[in-house]
């Protein structure tokens, strides 16, 4: 069984297209998709540990800002280490709330994903 933890509100997303929140000394970063949908992924680097979206999201591809490796934060794909992977979170919409699983379990991830986005 999941535990969420309630990490923001679908209103936060009307200027911006991520929210990152910091639990248990990891960054995860619920983001808005183009498509309208919402995801939940780790937004740690690999390497040492940088957040990656310490200035910002534009597009699916982020840089570190540390030591330049690149990720697809769509996927969690790392383009620089094959690697280097990042976990993805479930997530559901509850009301007006998002909340994240706090252990990353990519089966549960993706049967979130096809009954709870918006
Ligand atoms: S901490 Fe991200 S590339 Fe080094």
């Amino acid at each position: 069984m999941q535990n969420f933890i309630k990490v923001a509100r679908l209103d936060d997303f009307h200027k911006k297209n991520y929210v990152c929140i910091s639990y248990r000394s990891k960054w995860i970063a619920v983001i808005k998709a183009q498509d309208g949908s919402f995801y939940a992924i780790e937004a740690n680097c690999k390497h040492q540990n940088a957040n990656l979206l310490v200035n910002g999201l534009r597009g699916e591809i982020v840089t570190c800002p540390r030591h330049g490796w690149k990720y697809n934060m769509r996927t969690g794909e790392c383009l620089s280490e094959s690697w280097a992977h990042l976990r993805k979170f479930a997530l559901k919409i509850v009301d007006e709330y998002i909340y994240v699983a706090t252990d990353p379990r990519e089966e549960v991830m993706d049967e979130w994903e096809s009954d709870e986005t918006v």
